[in-house]
Formats: structure tokens, C-alpha cells, sequence
């Protein structure tokens, strides 16, 4: 795609939704108020807002590789810190996919130099579920099963900090944890039990 496209593009849509609403983007500059705080990987083939079919203003979204929720990371604390305190968002997701470049590479050896710390976030996961993920004989099942799992663990992460067991207590906000599949466009909901994992996250992250 060349860059002098993209201009024309945004030109083209700044057309079609004034066609609409000829207030849409002067509406759109008063504020937010998103519903939903979406985790999501930085893979081009995963496009948020078009997956869920959102319009701007509907979700609050943080990309990074692998949909991860590192605990001193402070991009993805500061962002779950603005949106679950001050946006107010009803909903947390941390959506995964398959065929996911970051949990193929964490399952691998080699040496990819910055990234090593940010995947060994990733093997962290494997260690916890080893035993689960060691019993899959296929390589292929294996691999769709770590990027599940790492969506498990990363909601855990998110129920971890004090902003979102606040807004538990207090509004019962919801996590969700979700994997698209690039192959077929489906997007899972992993049904995870997150009223479950906060009670157990709370016993020991517990915050007054
Ligand atoms: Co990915």
C-alpha cells in the first residue's frame, strides 16, 4: 500500500460519514465513553475495531505483541489504570489469535534479542501449564492451546491489579478472555471464570 493511498482513503471516509451525520466528527470530539477496554496483539491480521465491528468512541484498545499484561509494564497498567478508573468501561478483554508470531517464537530457542524478556512473559505461561501442554503430542495443538492459555494468564494479570478489583467490588466490571482465529475470522470466547479467578486473585493480591 502506498502512503499517498492512505490520505486518499481518509479522505473517502471523511466524506462517507459527514454523507451521514454532518455533525459525526465535530460529535466525536466532545468526549469518550467507551464500554470496552480491548488487550489485543499487534499483528496486522487482527484488527480490532473491525473484528467486533465497533464504530470510534465504542472501545478503549491496547495493542502490543502477544496481548501481553505484564505486571511492570507501564504502558498496559497505565491503560487499564485510564480506562477502567476514569473511562469507567463496563468490560476488560484480552483477545489472542491463533497463529499468533509471539507465542510461535516464545516456543522456540532462539535468540531474538529485545524480545527476549518480552517473550519470556509468554514462557512464564508454558512453565505454569506445562504439564497440560507437554501431555499434547501435536505440535500444532500444542501451540493453539499456549496462545489460550496466555489469554487465561494475561486476564489474570489484568484482575491482578487494584484498579479492576476495585471496580469489581464496586460496579462488578467483567474480564473476558477471547481468541480469534485468523483462519476461519471467528472470534471464541474462552469462557473464563473470572468471578472465580478474582476470589482467588483477591485471597492474595487482596487490597483494602
Ligand atoms: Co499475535
Amino acid at each position: 500500500m502506498k502512503i499517498e493511498q492512505i490520505f486518499k482513503n481518509n479522505q473517502t471516509w471523511v466524506e462517507e460519514k459527514l454523507g451521514i451525520d454532518e455533525h459525526y466528527f465535530e460529535n466525536l470530539s466532545k468526549g469518550q465513553n467507551p464500554d470496552i477496554l480491548y488487550i489485543g496483539c499487534s499483528d496486522s491480521r487482527v484488527s480490532a475495531e473491525e473484528l467486533m465491528g465497533v464504530s470510534p468512541g465504542d472501545a478503549f484498545i491496547h495493542r502490543n505483541i502477544a496481548n501481553m499484561v505484564p505486571n511492570t509494564d507501564l504502558s498496559a497498567m497505565s491503560v487499564i489504570d485510564y480506562a477502567v478508573v476514569h473511562l469507567k468501561v463496563d468490560h476488560v478483554v484480552v483477545c489472542g489469535h491463533y497463529y499468533c508470531g509471539g507465542v510461535q517464537a516464545a516456543m522456540k530457542s532462539a535468540d531474538l534479542g529485545i524480545l527476549n524478556p518480552w517473550l519470556r512473559n509468554i514462557r512464564d505461561v508454558y512453565r505454569i501449564h506445562s504439564k497440560e501442554l507437554d501431555a499434547i503430542s501435536d505440535e500444532d495443538q500444542r501451540y493453539r492451546r499456549l496462545v489460550e492459555l496466555n489469554v487465561q494468564e494475561q486476564c489474570v494479570n489484568v484482575i491482578k491489579t487494584a484498579a479492576v478489583q476495585r471496580a469489581f467490588r464496586d460496579r462488578g466490571i467483567k474480564v473476558h478472555g477471547w481468541v480469534f482465529d485468523i483462519k476461519t475470522g471467528q472470534l471464541v470466547d474462552l469462557n473464563i471464570d473470572y468471578e472465580r479467578l478474582m476470589k482467588d486473585v483477591m485471597e492474595i493480591y487482596h487490597l483494602d
